[in-house]
């Protein structure tokens, strides 16, 4: 479902709307149109201030119907300390839309007290997120039954200029958002490497980029033994998929965001437990989250040059599947020992980073759901972000801060590098329990050397397998907004 935004101005008391949103920080107070708000409604937000009802924090909402003036109701959205601004804001705006959505009021009405471009925009992109569903596999409820879906929201700003500008960046932004979260959600079956070359090819041409994709035959041409050994146990044909974006100055160097597009994760002949084996389907999220930051950067024009780049294909066991013990031949020559086929994500990206050399990257970086090592370190609160660089992984790190999307930098010291040497080879694709997310980085970078790069593995928050406040189980966006913050912030 998408929902349809608009701006209005206007006293709060007069709006007409099923449902009035009120973002409040742990500071609020009913002065200036709350307080014009507040004699409509007879003195209610004053009580509630006043005996601590509604405190404000983050994540804190009340309800507020039967009123008798003004909106039909009422929803107070707490957004706690004024600390990560646009993250709150974005959250805020996601649960409302979710009550909008959950009540059946059909529309909203959000007050944007703040209505600098920032935070218009972050909670446009909040509205949007809150409102997305995935029903496509889902038979329709007979009509009576059926609620009415959540189908408009109206952002209440008094700077129409700066409102106009944030309004226009969040649903650009929330466009990708959904791409991402959508071709993630598919299920394996229907999401495969084909259907993402097709959704890449797709975007590539709404928005005139160029575009290029390898098959297997291509993958053997390029000789990514590498790559094609995670693909040589299924019949699918796996993907190598560029688009390149090019409004930025000619001649300067583009960014290269490379994503792990596993359509589904078995394990292969290493298999994983048949519990949870279902939510491997997300194992394409670092896919998924390239192809929407592409959509979302070529829909704000932004001044940049951007290759997305991603590896999709299926791990599978079957007789002609890798072997654990087998060595395989990457595309930069280096001999890798299998000694899980588990570790196939690495297997894929470290094909794709030496690819992305043809494009003297300014900088490169991947997102991939790598590693369950990572969900220990972080949970599901933090990306890990790695590499070798602290000033650009600070750079990507505050990127994610203004995206709402945290993130916390992990070490990839040589220290680590005896755990994935290899008796008969260059170096193994697993090292163990240990560091299991360090080891997997400094893996990668053994493939970066020649391009500034950074590593973000999202297996901890690219998905949630718990319905959360703000929303359901299933993918998150993550790193979409992270992508273009950071491309933004190098933009001319
Ligand atoms: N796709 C998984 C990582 C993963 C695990 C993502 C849990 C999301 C949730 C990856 O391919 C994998 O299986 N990694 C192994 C590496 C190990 C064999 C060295 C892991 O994390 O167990
Ligand atoms: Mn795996
Ligand atoms: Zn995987």
């Amino acid at each position: 479902m998408t929902i349809k935004l608009s701006l209005r101005r206007g006293d709060l008391q007069s709006m007409d709307t099923p449902l009035l949103v009120l973002p409040l920080g742990s500071d609020w107070a009913v002065e200036g149109p709350l307080a014009k708000l507040d004699s409509a409604l007879g003195g209610a937000l004053g009580r509630l201030s006043g005996r601590r009802e509604f405190r404000g924090s983050r994540d804190e909402t009340l309800h507020l119907t039967g009123l008798a003036k003004g909106p039909a109701r009422l929803l107070l959205v707490g957004i706690g300390k004024p600390a990560d601004h646009n993250g709150a804001l974005k959250r805020a705006a996601a649960i409302a839309a979710r009550q909008g959505h959950k009540l059946g009021v059909g529309s909203l009405a959000w007050y944007a007290a703040d209505d600098r471009a920032a935070a218009v925009e972050y909670a446009t992109i909040g509205l949007i997120a809150g409102a997305w569903e995935y029903t496509d596999l889902k038979t329709p409820p007979p009509d009576e039954e059926r609620r009415p879906p959540l189908t408009e929201a109206v952002i209440i700003a008094d700077d129409e200029k700066a409102a106009r500008a944030g309004l226009g960046a969040g649903e650009a932004i929330g466009a990708g958002h959904s791409v991402a979260r959508r071709i993630a959600m598919m299920p394996g079956n229907l999401c495969t490497p084909d259907f993402l070359e097709a959704t890449g090819r797709e975007i590539a041409s709404r928005y005139k980029m160029d575009f290029t994709s390898l098959g297997r035959d291509g993958l053997e041409r390029e000789k990514m033994g590498s790559f094609l050994s995670v693909a040589q146990g299924t019949p699918q044909d796996p993907k190598l998929v560029s688009l390149e974006y090019r409004k930025g100055k000619r001649g300067d160097k583009p960014i290269v965001l490379v994503g792990k597009g596993l359509c589904f994760d078995s394990g292969g002949i290493s298999i994983k437990p048949a519990q949870g084996m279902e939510l491997m389907k997300f194992d394409m999220c670092g896919a998924a989250g390239v192809l929407g930051a592409m959509e979302a950067i070529a829909r704000l024009e932004l001044r940049a040059n951007v290759i997305g780049l991603i590896g999709a294909t299926t791990n599978m066991p079957s007789g002609t599947a890798v072997k654990p013990g087998d060595v395989v031949r990457s595309q930069l020559g280096k001999y890798i020992e299998v000694i899980n086929t588990d570790a196939e994500g690495r297997l894929v990206l470290v094909d794709l980073l030496s690819y992305a050399r043809r494009w003297d990257p300014a900088v490169v970086i991947d997102a991939a759901t790598l590693t369950g090592a990572i969900v220990i370190a972080l949970g599901h609160t933090a990306t890990g972000v790695f590499g070798p660089d602290e000033e650009l992984v600070a750079e990507v790190i505050a990127a994610g801060k203004r995206a709402g999307e945290p993130g916390w930098p992990l070490p990839v010291w040589d220290e680590y590098k005896e755990l994935i040497k290899s008796d008969v080879a260059d170096i193994k694709n697993s090292g163990g329990r240990a560091a299991g997310s360090i080891t997997a980085a400094l893996f990668l970078k053994e493939f970066t050397d020649s391009y500034p790069w950074v590593h973000l593995d999202i297996a901890g928050t690219a998905y949630s397998e718990t319905d959360l406040v703000s929303l359901p189980k299933g993918p998150t966006g993550v790193p979409v907004t992270t992508f273009v913050e950071f491309v933004r912030g190098r933009a001319g």
